[in-house]
């Protein structure tokens, strides 16, 4: 049985592998022969924070393998949890009832005590400000699939990096290809926190940390924007001070390289000018479809090995 809480944990092997199912989960669904491997198998979904990708796509992925799916998507307000159920014993009944258990919960730190309890694997399906590991295997699926590599590349990412679970997640995993350069791009209130930068520079990473998103541009292989999170500030005035700081604009494109692409997470809420969307190098949207055959291959993971 393996959980999946923290990118850190993943090897390059199981990592390879993992995207290696991804794209024959990919071909099967496009040729319409995906074999169901999770037959009389029981998907718990249980977010306890909003989600439209990443609950949706592990719902439709566990259908596609054939598996059943119970769910509760606003955990918070309608699962006991309410009551002052405490996160492990909502995990200990789940696991009396499902294979596999998929959880999203405000809290950074939450799915790592969810999985102390389990006898079924736990998935972390975002954690607070801290990770979320199943946007960055698909974003690395997505990176390969695109640039058809994921070493010697230069990588700026844009935004909220403070809260940015998906770059927590994504950073490590990166930093396990040789010749990756990282470009770290926010304002100094929404800066990558000091741990992730003192772990490149202990492991001899390249990176830069800059404030003006043009200085990033032109290098860069992929530009992964982020949302600044307003639900991770404290009070109302620190995020309307960064909410608007930057934003890609489509008179930034012809800087950029041609064969560069544009990652986001998603939702984007207006750190991204519309006219971007139609350039072909905006791959959020295929970005966000890969997730569900990273998600299929994922469940088949946790389960099967
Ligand atoms: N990228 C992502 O986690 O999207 P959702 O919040 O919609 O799941």
């Amino acid at each position: 049985m393996q959980h999946i809480i923290s990118s850190k944990e993943l090897s390059k092997d199981k990592i390879e592998s993992i995207l290696n199912r991804s794209k024959e989960m990919e071909e099967a669904c496009k040729k319409g022969t995906v074999e169901p491997i999770l037959k009389d198998k029981i998907v718990a979904c249980i977010f306890f924070e909003p989600s439209t990708r990443t609950r949706l796509s592990f719902e439709t992925a566990s259908l596609k393998l054939g598996a059943q799916v119970i769910s509760a998507e606003n955990a918070e307000t309608n699962s006991s949890a309410y009551k002052g159920e405490t996160i492990e014993d909502t995990t200990k009944i789940l696991s009396s009832y499902a294979d596999i258990i998929v959880i999203r919960h405000h809290t950074a730190g939450m799915l790592l005590r969810a999985s102390k309890v389990s006898n079924k694997p736990v998935i972390n399906a975002g954690d607070g400000a801290n990770e979320h590991p199943s946007q960055a295997l698909l974003d690395l699926y997505t990176i390969q699939k695109e640039h058809g590599r994921l070493d010697n590349l230069t990588i700026a990412f844009g935004g909220d990096l403070t809260h940015s679970r998906t770059l927590h997640s994504l950073v490590p995993l990166l930093t396990l290809y040789p010749n990756n350069t990282f470009y770290f791009i926010s304002p100094k209130e929404l800066a990558l926190p000091k741990e992730y930068t003192d772990s490149l520079q202990k492991n001899g990473v390249n990176f830069k940390e800059m404030n003006t998103l043009k200085d990033g541009l032109k290098d860069a292989d992929i530009l992964y924007m982020t949302r600044v999170q307003k639900e991770r500030f404290e009070n109302a005035e620190d995020y309307e001070k960064v909410k608007d700081l930057f934003i890609l604009k489509k008179e930034h494109l012809a800087e950029m390289k041609k064969n560069a692409i544009i990652m986001h997470p998603l939702p984007k809420i207006n750190e991204i000018e519309l006219e971007v969307d139609s350039d072909p190098r905006a791959s959020y949207f295929r970005q966000a479809e890969n997730g569900l055959y990273v998600r299929m291959a994922m469940l088949e993971y946790v389960l099967k090995g």
